[in-house]
Protein backbone atom coordinates (compact mmCIF):
# COMPACT_ATOMS: atom_id res chain seq x y z
CA UNK A 1 0.00 0.00 0.00
CA UNK A 2 0.73 3.41 -0.62
CA UNK A 3 -0.14 6.17 1.33
CA UNK A 4 0.22 9.80 1.84
CA UNK A 5 -0.54 12.15 4.72
CA UNK A 6 -0.56 15.61 4.16
CA UNK A 7 2.14 16.13 1.69
CA UNK A 8 3.22 19.59 0.89
CA UNK A 9 6.08 20.65 -1.60
CA UNK A 10 7.34 24.21 -2.90
CA UNK A 11 9.23 25.17 -5.67
CA UNK A 12 11.20 28.49 -4.14
CA UNK A 13 7.49 30.73 -3.42
CA UNK A 14 5.69 28.30 -5.23
CA UNK A 15 3.54 26.22 -3.41
CA UNK A 16 2.88 23.00 -5.48
CA UNK A 17 1.46 20.68 -3.62
CA UNK A 18 -0.50 21.89 -0.63
CA UNK A 19 -0.96 18.97 1.75
CA UNK A 20 -2.05 15.79 0.15
CA UNK A 21 -3.29 12.78 1.40
CA UNK A 22 -4.35 9.68 0.10
CA UNK A 23 -4.23 5.99 -0.01
CA UNK A 24 -3.41 3.67 -2.82
CA UNK A 25 -4.20 -0.55 -2.30
CA UNK A 26 -2.09 -2.90 -3.58
CA UNK A 27 -3.15 -4.23 -6.54
CA UNK A 28 -5.12 -1.25 -7.47
CA UNK A 29 -5.16 0.94 -10.56
CA UNK A 30 -5.30 3.93 -9.18
CA UNK A 31 -5.45 7.29 -10.74
CA UNK A 32 -4.37 11.19 -10.77
CA UNK A 33 -6.38 13.52 -12.81
CA UNK A 34 -6.23 17.01 -12.98
CA UNK A 35 -5.62 19.88 -15.67
CA UNK A 36 -1.65 20.90 -16.92
CA UNK A 37 -0.18 22.70 -13.83
CA UNK A 38 -2.22 20.96 -10.97
CA UNK A 39 0.93 19.27 -9.40
CA UNK A 40 0.53 15.95 -11.10
CA UNK A 41 3.62 14.74 -12.20
CA UNK A 42 5.16 16.50 -9.13
CA UNK A 43 3.20 14.05 -6.77
CA UNK A 44 4.60 11.22 -9.18
CA UNK A 45 8.16 12.12 -8.46
CA UNK A 46 7.59 12.74 -4.60
CA UNK A 47 6.64 9.31 -4.18
CA UNK A 48 8.87 7.99 -6.27
CA UNK A 49 11.74 10.12 -4.22
CA UNK A 50 13.04 11.71 -7.50
CA UNK A 51 11.71 14.72 -5.60
CA UNK A 52 11.55 15.89 -2.12
CA UNK A 53 8.59 16.93 -0.51
CA UNK A 54 8.90 19.27 2.72
CA UNK A 55 6.53 18.18 4.98
CA UNK A 56 3.97 15.45 5.60
CA UNK A 57 4.60 11.51 4.69
CA UNK A 58 5.01 9.41 2.08
CA UNK A 59 5.24 5.95 2.94
CA UNK A 60 5.44 3.15 0.68
CA UNK A 61 4.69 -0.87 1.87
CA UNK A 62 5.69 0.46 5.36
CA UNK A 63 8.65 2.53 4.17
CA UNK A 64 8.81 6.29 4.34
CA UNK A 65 9.91 8.01 1.11
CA UNK A 66 12.85 9.98 2.13
CA UNK A 67 15.46 11.46 0.23
CA UNK A 68 18.24 11.84 2.85
CA UNK A 69 18.45 8.38 2.93
CA UNK A 70 20.37 7.49 -0.37
CA UNK A 71 20.50 3.60 0.46
CA UNK A 72 16.95 3.40 1.24
CA UNK A 73 15.69 5.28 -1.18
CA UNK A 74 17.36 3.85 -3.93
CA UNK A 75 15.84 0.51 -2.43
CA UNK A 76 12.28 1.41 -2.72
CA UNK A 77 12.96 2.89 -6.02
CA UNK A 78 14.25 -0.44 -7.34
CA UNK A 79 10.36 -1.45 -6.37
CA UNK A 80 8.61 1.04 -8.23
CA UNK A 81 8.87 1.20 -12.15
CA UNK A 82 8.15 4.37 -13.86
CA UNK A 83 7.34 5.79 -17.03
CA UNK A 84 8.27 9.08 -17.30
CA UNK A 85 6.10 11.74 -19.51
CA UNK A 86 7.58 12.23 -23.08
CA UNK A 87 9.14 8.44 -23.44
CA UNK A 88 12.66 9.01 -22.04
CA UNK A 89 14.44 6.44 -24.58
CA UNK A 90 18.03 6.98 -25.24
CA UNK A 91 18.31 7.28 -29.05
CA UNK A 92 21.84 5.76 -29.13
CA UNK A 93 20.28 2.59 -27.84
CA UNK A 94 18.24 0.44 -29.56
CA UNK A 95 15.02 -1.71 -27.97
CA UNK A 96 16.75 -4.70 -25.95
CA UNK A 97 19.39 -2.19 -25.11
CA UNK A 98 17.18 0.62 -23.89
CA UNK A 99 15.06 -2.36 -22.31
CA UNK A 100 18.18 -3.74 -20.70
CA UNK A 101 19.25 -0.56 -19.04
CA UNK A 102 18.00 -0.39 -15.48
CA UNK A 103 19.40 -4.00 -15.20
CA UNK A 104 22.86 -2.24 -15.86
CA UNK A 105 21.79 1.17 -13.54
CA UNK A 106 21.64 -1.57 -10.75
CA UNK A 107 24.96 -3.43 -11.83
CA UNK A 108 22.49 -6.42 -12.40
CA UNK A 109 24.78 -8.42 -15.46
CA UNK A 110 23.31 -8.44 -19.15
CA UNK A 111 24.75 -11.16 -21.07
CA UNK A 112 23.56 -13.64 -18.95
CA UNK A 113 20.77 -16.46 -19.85
CA UNK A 114 18.30 -15.23 -17.27
CA UNK A 115 18.64 -11.28 -18.14
CA UNK A 116 18.35 -12.55 -22.05
CA UNK A 117 15.12 -14.22 -21.12
CA UNK A 118 13.65 -11.73 -19.41
CA UNK A 119 14.37 -8.88 -21.24
CA UNK A 120 12.96 -11.46 -24.74
CA UNK A 121 9.58 -12.28 -22.63
CA UNK A 122 9.03 -8.43 -21.62
CA UNK A 123 9.37 -7.60 -25.33
CA UNK A 124 7.19 -10.26 -26.29
CA UNK A 125 4.90 -8.69 -23.25
CA UNK A 126 4.70 -6.01 -25.14
CA UNK A 127 4.49 -6.91 -28.21
CA UNK A 128 7.60 -5.51 -30.27
CA UNK A 129 9.02 -9.34 -31.02
CA UNK A 130 9.95 -7.65 -34.42
CA UNK A 131 11.40 -4.27 -33.18
CA UNK A 132 13.95 -6.02 -31.16
CA UNK A 133 17.04 -4.30 -32.66
CA UNK A 134 15.08 -1.20 -33.86
CA UNK A 135 16.46 2.37 -33.08
CA UNK A 136 14.01 4.70 -30.91
CA UNK A 137 13.69 6.99 -33.93
CA UNK A 138 13.07 4.14 -36.55
CA UNK A 139 9.64 3.74 -33.76
CA UNK A 140 6.12 4.72 -33.68
CA UNK A 141 4.80 7.07 -30.74
CA UNK A 142 2.63 4.05 -29.16
CA UNK A 143 5.86 1.67 -30.02
CA UNK A 144 7.75 3.53 -28.10
CA UNK A 145 5.45 3.94 -24.90
CA UNK A 146 5.52 -0.34 -25.02
CA UNK A 147 9.32 0.06 -24.77
CA UNK A 148 8.91 2.34 -21.81
CA UNK A 149 6.76 0.41 -19.99
CA UNK A 150 8.84 -2.99 -20.87
CA UNK A 151 11.84 -1.19 -19.73
CA UNK A 152 10.24 -0.58 -16.21
CA UNK A 153 9.08 -4.14 -15.99
CA UNK A 154 12.65 -5.32 -16.22
CA UNK A 155 13.20 -5.59 -12.66
CA UNK A 156 9.74 -6.76 -11.72
CA UNK A 157 8.49 -3.80 -9.74
CA UNK A 158 5.64 -4.32 -7.46
CA UNK A 159 4.81 -0.79 -8.12
CA UNK A 160 4.32 1.27 -11.51
CA UNK A 161 4.20 4.46 -11.75
CA UNK A 162 2.83 6.40 -14.97
CA UNK A 163 2.97 10.03 -16.17
CA UNK A 164 1.07 10.63 -18.86
CA UNK A 165 1.73 6.82 -20.70
CA UNK A 166 -0.85 7.94 -23.60
CA UNK A 167 -1.20 11.58 -23.56
CA UNK A 168 0.87 11.88 -26.82
CA UNK A 169 -0.97 8.90 -28.58
CA UNK A 170 -3.79 8.85 -30.82
CA UNK A 171 -7.27 6.66 -29.32
CA UNK A 172 -6.73 3.57 -30.88
CA UNK A 173 -3.18 3.30 -29.65
CA UNK A 174 -3.91 4.45 -26.44
CA UNK A 175 -6.79 1.63 -26.19
CA UNK A 176 -3.82 -0.86 -26.63
CA UNK A 177 -1.49 0.56 -24.36
CA UNK A 178 -4.54 0.92 -21.50
CA UNK A 179 -5.10 -2.95 -21.88
CA UNK A 180 -1.58 -3.93 -22.02
CA UNK A 181 -1.70 -1.70 -18.61
CA UNK A 182 -4.60 -3.46 -17.10
CA UNK A 183 -3.04 -7.08 -18.66
CA UNK A 184 0.13 -5.99 -16.44
CA UNK A 185 -2.16 -5.24 -13.06
CA UNK A 186 -3.84 -8.62 -13.43
CA UNK A 187 -1.35 -10.89 -14.64
CA UNK A 188 1.68 -9.76 -12.75
CA UNK A 189 -0.66 -8.37 -9.72
CA UNK A 190 1.29 -4.79 -10.01
CA UNK A 191 0.09 -1.98 -8.27
CA UNK A 192 0.00 1.00 -10.80
CA UNK A 193 -0.31 4.89 -10.83
CA UNK A 194 -1.46 6.39 -13.86
CA UNK A 195 -1.02 9.97 -14.08
CA UNK A 196 -3.09 11.64 -16.41
CA UNK A 197 -5.09 14.85 -18.10
CA UNK A 198 -7.29 12.00 -20.01
CA UNK A 199 -10.55 11.22 -18.63
CA UNK A 200 -10.76 7.84 -21.09
CA UNK A 201 -7.59 6.71 -19.20
CA UNK A 202 -9.36 6.63 -16.07
CA UNK A 203 -13.05 5.55 -17.03
CA UNK A 204 -11.31 2.53 -18.87
CA UNK A 205 -8.80 1.24 -16.06
CA UNK A 206 -9.05 2.99 -12.95
CA UNK A 207 -10.49 1.38 -9.89
CA UNK A 208 -9.67 4.87 -8.11
CA UNK A 209 -9.30 7.93 -8.86
CA UNK A 210 -8.30 11.75 -7.16
CA UNK A 211 -8.96 14.87 -8.85
CA UNK A 212 -6.08 17.16 -8.30
CA UNK A 213 -6.51 20.97 -8.57
CA UNK A 214 -3.66 23.57 -7.63
CA UNK A 215 -1.66 21.18 -5.43
CA UNK A 216 -5.00 19.93 -3.81
CA UNK A 217 -7.32 16.60 -3.92
CA UNK A 218 -10.61 17.99 -4.74
CA UNK A 219 -12.35 14.64 -4.61
CA UNK A 220 -11.34 10.93 -4.88
CA UNK A 221 -13.52 7.87 -5.48
CA UNK A 222 -14.46 5.33 -7.86
CA UNK A 223 -14.93 7.29 -11.04
CA UNK A 224 -18.13 6.48 -11.76
CA UNK A 225 -18.98 8.06 -8.43
CA UNK A 226 -16.69 11.20 -9.40
CA UNK A 227 -17.54 11.81 -12.78
CA UNK A 228 -21.07 10.44 -13.49
CA UNK A 229 -22.41 12.70 -10.85
CA UNK A 230 -19.63 15.48 -9.82
CA UNK A 231 -20.09 17.34 -7.15
CA UNK A 232 -17.89 20.29 -7.72
CA UNK A 233 -18.42 22.46 -10.14
CA UNK A 234 -14.67 22.74 -11.17
CA UNK A 235 -14.53 18.75 -11.95
CA UNK A 236 -17.86 19.95 -14.12
CA UNK A 237 -16.14 22.07 -15.89
CA UNK A 238 -12.69 19.82 -16.50
CA UNK A 239 -15.71 17.22 -17.99
CA UNK A 240 -17.18 20.49 -19.67
CA UNK A 241 -20.27 18.16 -18.21
CA UNK A 242 -23.66 18.67 -19.23
CA UNK A 243 -25.29 21.26 -21.73
CA UNK A 244 -25.08 25.09 -20.94
CA UNK A 245 -28.00 24.98 -23.21
CA UNK A 246 -30.31 23.23 -21.10
CA UNK A 247 -33.98 25.29 -21.59
CA UNK A 248 -34.17 28.06 -19.15
CA UNK A 249 -37.81 28.11 -18.71
CA UNK A 250 -39.45 25.26 -16.42
CA UNK A 251 -37.81 23.19 -14.36
CA UNK A 252 -34.31 20.92 -15.60
CA UNK A 253 -33.75 17.36 -13.28
CA UNK A 254 -31.01 15.41 -14.15
CA UNK A 255 -31.49 11.55 -13.44
CA UNK A 256 -28.27 9.34 -12.75
CA UNK A 257 -28.46 5.81 -13.51
CA UNK A 258 -25.90 3.61 -11.78
CA UNK A 259 -25.38 0.53 -13.56
CA UNK A 260 -28.25 -1.25 -11.63
CA UNK A 261 -31.19 0.29 -13.26
CA UNK A 262 -29.45 1.26 -16.14
CA UNK A 263 -31.58 -0.64 -18.79
CA UNK A 264 -35.54 -0.66 -16.80
CA UNK A 265 -37.92 1.39 -18.73
CA UNK A 266 -37.90 4.14 -15.75
CA UNK A 267 -38.73 6.96 -18.43
CA UNK A 268 -41.36 6.00 -20.04
CA UNK A 269 -42.55 4.47 -16.90
CA UNK A 270 -42.55 7.50 -15.23
CA UNK A 271 -44.15 9.66 -18.34
CA UNK A 272 -47.38 6.21 -17.98
CA UNK A 273 -47.72 6.25 -14.18
CA UNK A 274 -47.93 10.28 -13.72
CA UNK A 275 -49.35 11.03 -16.51
CA UNK A 276 -47.51 13.39 -17.84
CA UNK A 277 -45.33 14.94 -20.48
CA UNK A 278 -41.74 16.31 -19.96
CA UNK A 279 -38.98 16.79 -22.52
CA UNK A 280 -35.25 15.30 -22.48
CA UNK A 281 -32.70 17.93 -23.12
CA UNK A 282 -29.69 15.90 -22.61
CA UNK A 283 -28.40 12.75 -22.00
CA UNK A 284 -25.10 10.66 -21.72
CA UNK A 285 -23.94 7.07 -21.29
CA UNK A 286 -20.55 6.39 -20.13
CA UNK A 287 -18.01 3.49 -20.47
CA UNK A 288 -16.56 2.71 -17.03
CA UNK A 289 -14.73 -0.52 -17.49
CA UNK A 290 -17.17 -3.21 -17.03
CA UNK A 291 -20.19 -1.28 -16.26
CA UNK A 292 -21.93 1.58 -18.22
CA UNK A 293 -23.36 4.98 -16.47
CA UNK A 294 -25.48 7.16 -17.25
CA UNK A 295 -27.32 10.34 -16.70
CA UNK A 296 -30.44 12.58 -18.81
CA UNK A 297 -32.07 15.89 -18.37
CA UNK A 298 -35.66 16.21 -18.41
CA UNK A 299 -37.47 19.46 -18.63
CA UNK A 300 -41.14 19.98 -17.02
CA UNK A 301 -42.76 22.46 -15.09
CA UNK A 302 -43.40 23.47 -11.58
CA UNK A 303 -46.59 21.66 -11.30
CA UNK A 304 -45.04 18.16 -11.59
CA UNK A 305 -42.32 18.51 -9.98
CA UNK A 306 -42.93 17.18 -6.93
CA UNK A 307 -44.43 14.20 -8.43
CA UNK A 308 -41.64 13.19 -10.77
CA UNK A 309 -39.22 13.71 -7.55
CA UNK A 310 -41.57 11.09 -5.68
CA UNK A 311 -41.99 8.76 -8.53
CA UNK A 312 -37.93 9.10 -9.08
CA UNK A 313 -37.17 8.10 -5.11
CA UNK A 314 -39.51 5.44 -4.66
CA UNK A 315 -37.94 3.29 -8.03
CA UNK A 316 -34.26 4.89 -6.66
CA UNK A 317 -33.22 6.63 -9.47
CA UNK A 318 -31.03 9.67 -8.37
CA UNK A 319 -31.66 13.03 -9.20
CA UNK A 320 -31.04 16.52 -9.03
CA UNK A 321 -32.39 19.91 -9.85
CA UNK A 322 -30.47 21.98 -11.83
CA UNK A 323 -30.40 25.97 -10.49
N1 LIG B 1 11.55 21.79 -11.02
C1 LIG B 1 10.63 22.76 -10.93
N2 LIG B 1 10.99 24.01 -10.56
C2 LIG B 1 10.07 25.00 -10.43
N3 LIG B 1 8.77 24.83 -10.67
C3 LIG B 1 8.33 23.61 -11.04
C4 LIG B 1 9.25 22.52 -11.20
N4 LIG B 1 8.54 21.43 -11.57
C5 LIG B 1 7.26 21.82 -11.67
N5 LIG B 1 7.12 23.12 -11.34
C6 LIG B 1 5.86 23.88 -11.28
O1 LIG B 1 4.95 23.15 -10.47
C7 LIG B 1 3.62 23.21 -10.97
C8 LIG B 1 3.11 21.79 -11.16
O2 LIG B 1 3.87 21.15 -12.16
P1 LIG B 1 3.63 19.64 -12.56
O3 LIG B 1 4.60 19.31 -13.61
O4 LIG B 1 3.61 18.81 -11.34
O5 LIG B 1 2.16 19.72 -13.17
P2 LIG B 1 1.32 18.63 -13.96
O6 LIG B 1 0.02 18.51 -13.26
O7 LIG B 1 2.12 17.40 -14.13
O8 LIG B 1 1.10 19.33 -15.38
P3 LIG B 1 1.05 18.70 -16.85
O9 LIG B 1 -0.33 18.10 -16.99
O10 LIG B 1 1.22 19.87 -17.74
O11 LIG B 1 2.13 17.70 -16.99
C9 LIG B 1 3.71 24.01 -12.25
O12 LIG B 1 3.28 25.31 -11.96
C10 LIG B 1 5.17 23.96 -12.63
O13 LIG B 1 5.54 25.12 -13.32
MG1 LIG C 1 2.91 16.40 -15.76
Amino acid sequence: MISLNNVKKSFQDLEVLKGISLSINDKEIYGIIGSSGAGKSTLLRCINGLEAYDSGEIVVDGVTVQTEDKQKLRNLQKRMGMIFQGFNLLERLDVYDNIALPMKFWGIKTGTPEADKKIKELISLVGLEDKLHAKPRELSGGQKQRVAIARALVLDPEFLLCDEATSALDPEITKGILRLLQDINHELGITIIVVTHQMEVVKQICEKVAFLSSGQVLEEGRPEELFVRPGKQEIRDFLRDRSEKLPADGINIQLFFNGANNYDPVVTQMARTLDTNFSICWAKLEDFRQSVYGSLVINTNETDKERILKFLDENNVAWEVID
